[in-house]
This record gives C-alpha cells, structure tokens and sequence, in this order.
C-alpha cells in the first residue's frame, strides 16, 4: 500500500493544536489510517484531578469505536513540536486491541511494526483461550 506517513502526520499535527494539556504543557495528536480509508484523530485530555489524564490514543480509540470500528492499518503521533512520538505502554496495549500485529507504526526510528513495540502482546485470543471468557459483543442488542 502506498501510504503517506506525511499526510498522516499532517492529521496528527492538526490534531494536537486542540489537545487540552494545561498541566504537563504536552500537547499530543494521535492519527490513524482504518482499513476502509477512513483517519481517525485523538488528542490528550488532562484533568485537575492529575491521574485522570486521557492520552492522545485514547480519544483516537473512541472515536474509531463510536464512527463504526474498524482495523488500523497505520498510525502516528506527534508531540507540541510536531516530532513523532512512541505511544506510552497503556496506549500500545489500547492500540493492540483494534490493530493486527502488522499495524504500521510510526517512530523515531521509522515505521515498525506493533508487534515490534508491543512484542508478546495479551489480547483479545488470550481471554478466548480459557472457555467460558469469550469477548462478548452487543449485536444482540435491541
Ligand atoms: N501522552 C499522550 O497523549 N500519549 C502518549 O502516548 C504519551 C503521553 C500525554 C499524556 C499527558 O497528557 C502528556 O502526554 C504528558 O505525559
């Protein structure tokens, strides 16, 4: 696939003018390609209440939830000067739930894969394994 990480990053750099990070004074933007085109942006929340903070990702999840889901395909994030950034651990994992280990990550180092930067990784397979403790999904709601 011919993919423009500067396109991308682009979302990512935009994105993060509205994060809202007056306490670390670290505005993140997070952008994501999803395997039927679409790109989704995420930037961080903090809070007063300091440990309440929302990374970057998380937003760029919801939103990727709430507009219908989808696949990752790429990803990237930028911090306040526009630099790509790694995902903190907890956005990895986050990241790991709605990617394949092929996701296509952007670094510092260039693009690796999520497997590379989350190896051994626990998901969804792992709680399939035991019986019983399936992921349960809402098709059957009304
Ligand atoms: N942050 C993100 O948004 N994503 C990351 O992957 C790393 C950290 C945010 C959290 C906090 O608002 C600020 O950066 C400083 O840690």
């Amino acid at each position: 696939m011919n993919l423009d990480w500067e396109e991308l990053r682009g979302h990512a750099r935009e994105v993060r003018r509205r994060a809202y990070a007056p306490y670390s004074r670290y505005p993140v933007g997070a952008a994501a390609l999803v395997d039927d085109g679409r790109i989704v942006v995420g930037c961080n929340v903090e809070n007063a209440a300091y440990g309440v903070a929302l990374c970057a990702e998380c937003g760029l999840i919801s939103s990727l939830v709430a507009e219908g889901g989808g696949r990752l395909i790429a990803f990237t994030c930028v911090n306040g000067n526009g630099e790509v950034i790694m995902p903190c651990g907890r956005c990895r994992q986050l990241l790991n739930e709605h990617g394949d280990a092929d996701l296509l990550m952007d670094t510092p180092e260039g693009v690796w894969t999520l497997a590379q930067v989350l190896p051994q990784s626990f998901g969804p397979e792992d709680l399939s394994r035991v019986s019983g403790q399936g992921a349960v999904q809402p098709e059957s709601l009304p």
